[in-house]
């Protein structure tokens, strides 16, 4: 199975991350020194997508620009002897190929996901949702195209959630195949605590088959009116096509500001030059409130 696209939607109104988010993409938010959507571009990359297709709109167009050259400044750089920080402003236009399709209307991550049919055609491809960080020993997209490619199957990762937080999610019923691999029986959106099949939501990483496109093109709107992915997802799984992998690492969905905040603190703890002045302020304002 060749795997060598990814479809990043960014085209979402981001109404959690208001006001922030008025006019500034919540993809673009730094995250510690980078914005957000940078680390999943760079989660692509090591794991061999190197063909995005960014599923955007009308008012994001700086997500493109972020990964092009901006030589105005190269030039600045250039000027003034930075040759470390030139390279890294360089090196992010280098990373990957990029196409951009609009999605006129943000009906949703299932309709974002349709948008890129055109440019997927017939290949199997991955889908990374544009707000959803995960950081581990091994990328987190990779642990899932491993397993796509030794199973010719369709796979959704998915990360035990507390009981509490399950209605936030989409949720899966399935059999543990081998540890951590499960066939999926079935998915459920957004269920209410007492209807949630398991505590294994479905996180913003997909490995998927171009059949996927005929059972989006059904979807009728679902939870709050959006086409979902997880409904498209459900046909996969009647069809006994779909697998799901429980991924390891540490998560942030920098569209909810606890884990945002976290990821900012997350990263510059690792940072050998901020650590011990981060810990000193952190202990100071703990300390006073
Ligand atoms: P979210 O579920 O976080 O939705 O989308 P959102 O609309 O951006 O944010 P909130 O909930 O209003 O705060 C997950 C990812 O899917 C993209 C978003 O840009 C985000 O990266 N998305 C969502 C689309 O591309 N199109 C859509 O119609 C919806």
């Amino acid at each position: 199975m060749i795997i060598n696209k990814v479809v990043i939607p960014v085209a979402g109104w981001g109404t959690r991350s208001l006001p922030a988010t008025k006019n500034i993409p919540k993809e673009m938010l730094p995250v510690y020194k980078k914005p957000t959507v940078q680390y999943v571009v760079e989660e692509a990359m090591t794991s061999g997508l190197n063909n995005v297709v960014f599923i955007n709109n009308q008012n994001k167009k700086i997500i493109e620009d972020h990964f092009d050259y901006n030589l105005t400044l190269e030039r600045v750089l250039e000027r003034g002897g930075k040759e470390k920080l030139l390279a890294e402003v360089r090196q992010v236009a280098e990373m990957v190929n990029i196409i951009s399709v609009r999605q006129k209307v943000q009906l949703g991550l299932g309709h974002a996901v349709l948008c890129a049919r055109e440019a997927v055609k017939n290949d199997n491809f991955a889908v990374m949702v544009g707000d959803d960080l995960l950081f581990g020993a091994e990328p987190g997209i990779k642990q899932l195209i491993d397993v796509a490619r030794s199973e010719n199957m369709a796979v959704v990762g998915v990360m035990e959630v507390p009981q509490s937080k399950v209605s936030n999610y989409g949720i899966i019923a399935g059999e543990e195949i081998n540890p951590g691999k499960y066939k999926v029986r079935n998915l459920v959106e957004k269920p209410p605590v007492s209807e949630a099949p398991s505590r294994l939501a479905v996180i913003g990483r997909y490995v998927l088959t171009p059949e996927i496109f005929e059972h989006l093109e059904k979807v009728e709107p679902g939870v709050g009116g959006e086409i979902q992915l997880t409904d498209a997802l459900q046909g996969l799984a009647k069809a006994n096509r779909l697998l799901a992998v429980k991924i390891h690492g540490q998560r942030f969905d920098a569209g909810d500001w606890v884990d945002y905040l976290t990821a900012n603190i997350y990263f510059a703890l690792h940072d050998e030059d901020l650590r011990d002045d981060l810990v000193q302020r952190l202990r100071e304002l703990l300390s006073c409130s």
